[in-house]
């Protein structure tokens, strides 16, 4: 990361050295470009399935819904190369977009007690000498947002991309397995119904998350006026005196 890109930036919310000290470079190119190529597909993922789940309503004749659903299927392939990127970066990506930085425990502390200490602290903050309630001390992911990010990867996004590779194989005979397209009618059958429910259920999990991962950035930047939001576009977040002090440590970087 930069080092002139490390210096403290001056602006309104840098301006009480006390609350925000410094904007930091946090987010790496590749995971920006991951995470909003990532919403992409996903929009056009549900875009094409309710075209052709709806298809009947929307009154579509069979060879353009059959388009529709074979349109899916090559998005859905890219969208497996991207949740591989994802995986790659968390081994082999810099400090803030790796496992650590994704794993909610700290201290010897366990999942659930975390999680209730960061509860309380979203829902009732400490505040400064101002006033202000005093913003979470981590410089990369959001403690909080962890609980949702890591079995996202995990396993949420991983299932999809499976049980999507497994279906097409299954309905059309697609790679990788396209022999799973020749089983008997009975053991294809029960397959598809187990396939079929497993994405459905996968897509439904995922609204979910995007439902919970919106409310909470809502919340939190209303909560303690950041920049949340545009960090995923710029990369830099404004972090408080101890998030800067806990960059220093995770990046080895003097600011
Ligand atoms: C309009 C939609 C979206 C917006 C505005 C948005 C915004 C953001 C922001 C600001 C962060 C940084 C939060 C932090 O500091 O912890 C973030 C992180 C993240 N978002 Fe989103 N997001 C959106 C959609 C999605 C979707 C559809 C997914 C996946 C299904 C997703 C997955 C993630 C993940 C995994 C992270 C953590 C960064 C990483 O490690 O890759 N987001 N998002």
């Amino acid at each position: 990361m930069a080092k002139a890109e490390t210096k403290m930036i001056k602006n309104a919310r840098l301006s009480d050295p006390d609350r925000y000290y410094a904007q930091l470079p946090v987010w790496e190119a590749r995971l920006r470009l991951w995470h909003w190529g990532n919403l992409f597909l996903i929009l056009l993922l549900v875009l094409t399935y309710l075209l052709f789940d709806w298809h009947k309503e929307l009154g579509l004749p069979k060879p353009t819904y059959v388009l529709v659903e074979k349109i899916h299927v090559y998005i859905g392939y890219a969208f497996v190369l991207l949740v591989l990127a994802r995986l790659h970066l968390a081994f082999h990506g810099q400090p803030f977009s790796r496992w650590k930085d994704l794993d909610p425990r700290h201290d010897g502390k366990g999942f659930l007690a975390v999680m209730k200490e960061e509860i309380a602290l979203h829902l009732r903050p400490k505040t400064d000498a101002g006033g202000l309630p005093i913003p979470d001390p981590d410089p990369g992911h959001n403690r909080l947002g962890r609980f949702l990010y890591l079995p996202l990867l995990v396993l949420l996004l991983p299932l999809q991309a499976l049980s999507g590779i497994l279906w097409a194989s299954l309905k059309w005979g697609f790679y990788p397995l396209p022999f799973l397209h020749t089983l008997s009618p009975d053991t294809g059958k029960l397959a598809k119904a187990v396939i079929s429910n497993i994405h459905a259920a996968g897509f439904y999990a995922i609204l979910g998350f995007l439902a919970l991962h919106l409310g909470g950035l809502v919340k939190y930047e209303l909560t303690f006026a950041s920049d949340l939001f545009s960090s995923m576009i710029h990369g830099k977040k404004i972090l408080t005196r101890q998030a800067a002090r806990e960059y220093e440590e995770i990046t080895g970087e003097k600011i």
